[in-house]
């Protein structure tokens, strides 16, 4: 099956070790940049209880929420620690400095 890839803006937009949301269909999408200028694409919706992960502090390849301070793991989605649960992760890769996400089959 093919991807889909969508440009979706460039890093630029986005602050070091912080985040900004992307709309795909009903789903928001938060792309995180690390401060090593990497990207990352979660669900916007924490497994614990749906909190805003696009507004969580970004460290160490992870992400924690701002509601209960669960960590998630920006790569995999996945809790970190004691906590157990997955949040959808979307591929995503850098084109220069411009942002493509993977978003489902192409039609
Ligand atoms: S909703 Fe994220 S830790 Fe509770």
């Amino acid at each position: 099956m093919t991807q889909a890839w969508v440009r979706v803006g460039s890093i630029n937009d986005i602050p070091r070790r912080g985040a900004r949301c992307v709309k795909s269909g009903e789903m928001s999408i938060a792309i995180f940049r690390t401060a090593d200028d990497r990207v990352f694409a979660l669900e916007d919706k924490c497994p614990h209880k749906n909190g805003p992960l696009s507004q969580g502090i970004v460290h160490d390849g992870c992400v924690t929420c701002p509601l209960h301070n669960w960590v998630i793991s920006l790569e995999t989605g996945t809790a970190q620690g004691a906590d157990e649960g997955q949040t959808m992760s979307i591929p995503v890769r850098l084109d220069g400095d411009e942002i493509i996400l993977g978003l489902g089959p192409a039609k």
